[in-house]
């Protein structure tokens, strides 16, 4: 009992901005040799690697190698989506042969005969509650139970169909001629703590086995790999155009897509929604959500050392902003919620604004706009003219169809 009690005193979430502890966030722009950084060749080089390098070391974890993939087509349907698209199912190996872990695809294309740029995007409740066609296959795989007749012992059942469609608004997003990849994030790594035992954590132990152990990869390191996989995929798919993808995520999956943009530079476009800590948000803010506390609910996700910066955020060598700043000169669209304190929405923006040095170094226009600054941005105001996006949408955590639509016009100057 007095255990209980002192762990919810050390974890009451603190929402109070005077009560943010003194930070001083580390210099994207200087190197650990405390160097200035002022050429674009310098950050490719030096600066870059060491960042990769510190998130890999004290946050994420480091994933193995790239792995030779394999795949095998499921089912094709060539009028899907009110006859407007085709969607296909092809599962994905992590492997060179069908016998080993894989991961499917559901993969929806404008009908037309030119490659397309494409939102690939993991799902939490599986690839049959994007859309409620009975013809997509439900997945056999493990799934939280959520208390509704969606799951049964851990599977999912027919009601899931569809719902998490408000989510993916496919129609709209065939109709703005893109292509849509989703996968459900279990596929690659189950998101519960089991020693990384099941998942890919398990069928590439032995490709791991020479990363230290508090540096092996977390389930969040593993989703981005699983992202990074169906990239290889996608690069050789004749109806995608592997140039011109957009990772998105949301939540969890939004740390995910970050880190997935950040550690490989092939995705041309990076989406968080509502991401919060350990995604977008600047962690030294601990407010809301915080890294002790996300690291005891959820001692999976990331690796074994970030658990050294509970209550002890400013010992980290790397803060959040700087995970943006791997993203540049490449577009980057992070999105908060007002009902969202939660995540930060705030420490979600100050992250942009202090990465944006990185994007201006590397010849981008940044934001657009100068002077970007949290309280000049008003809630439903999307920032959207520049390489780095941002909005604040009025409402929960939740993906929107407010959301989509800064997406979709988001994409059209940076994909199309
Ligand atoms: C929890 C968790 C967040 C996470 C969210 C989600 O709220 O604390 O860090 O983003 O779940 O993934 O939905």
């Amino acid at each position: 009992f007095l255990q209980a009690q002192l762990h919810a005193q050390k974890f009451v979430a603190n929402y109070d901005e005077s009560k943010i502890p003194e930070f001083t966030l580390p210099n994207p722009l200087v190197t650990e040799a405390g160097e200035a950084v002022t050429t674009a060749k310098q950050w490719q080089e030096t600066r870059r690697p060491e960042i990769v390098d510190l998130f890999q070391k004290h946050v994420y974890g480091r994933s193995p190698a790239a792995c030779k993939i394999s795949h095998k087509v499921v089912s094709t349907k060539d009028d899907a989506v009110s006859g407007k698209a085709i969607r296909r199912e092809v599962d994905v190996f992590f492997g060179d042969t069908t016998d080993a872990h894989s991961m499917r695809l559901l993969i929806y294309t404008p009908k037309t005969d030119k490659p397309v740029a494409a939102f690939l995007g993991l799902n939490f409740q599986g690839n049959h509650s994007i859309e409620s066609d009975p013809a997509i296959s439900l997945g056999d795989r493990w799934v939280r139970d959520r208390r509704n007749e969606t799951v049964k012992d851990n599977r999912a059942t027919e009601k899931a169909r569809g719902v998490a469609s408000s989510r993916w608004p496919v129609e709209k997003i065939i109709d703005r001629g893109y292509g849509l990849v989703t996968i459900y994030y279990g596929d690659i790594d189950p998101d519960f703590d089991d020693g990384f035992k099941n998942g890919i954590h398990g069928a590439m132990a032995d490709q791991t086995k020479d990363i230290p152990a508090a540096e092996k990869w977390g389930s969040i390191a593993a989703w981005s790999y699983g992202l990074s996989r169906a990239l290889d995929y996608l690069e050789n798919d004749a109806k995608v155009d592997g140039d011109r993808v957009a990772v998105f995520g949301h939540s969890r999956l939004g740390k995910t897509s970050l880190w997935a943009g950040a550690s490989d530079e092939r995705f041309k476009m990076v989406i968080s929604n509502n991401s919060g800590c350990g995604g977008a948000a600047l962690s030294r803010r601990a407010i809301g959500e915080t890294v002790g506390r996300i690291n005891t609910s959820f001692p999976h996700w990331f690796n074994a050392n970030f658990k050294q910066y509970n209550q002890n955020e400013n010992a980290c060598p790397v803060d959040q902003h700087e995970l943006i700043a791997l993203i540049a000169p490449r577009a980057v669209y992070v999105a908060s919620a007002t009902g969202d304190q939660w995540a930060d929405p705030k420490g979600e923006l100050l992250a942009e604004i202090h990465a944006e040095p990185v994007f201006r170094l590397l010849g981008t226009d940044g934001f657009g706009v100068d002077g970007v600054a949290t309280s000049k941005v008003a809630p439903d105001q999307p920032i959207k003219g520049g390489t780095i996006g941002y909005h604040l949408r009025t409402g929960g955590h939740d993906v929107t169809d407010f959301d989509w639509q800064q997406y979709l016009d988001f994409a059209d100057r940076h994909l199309q």
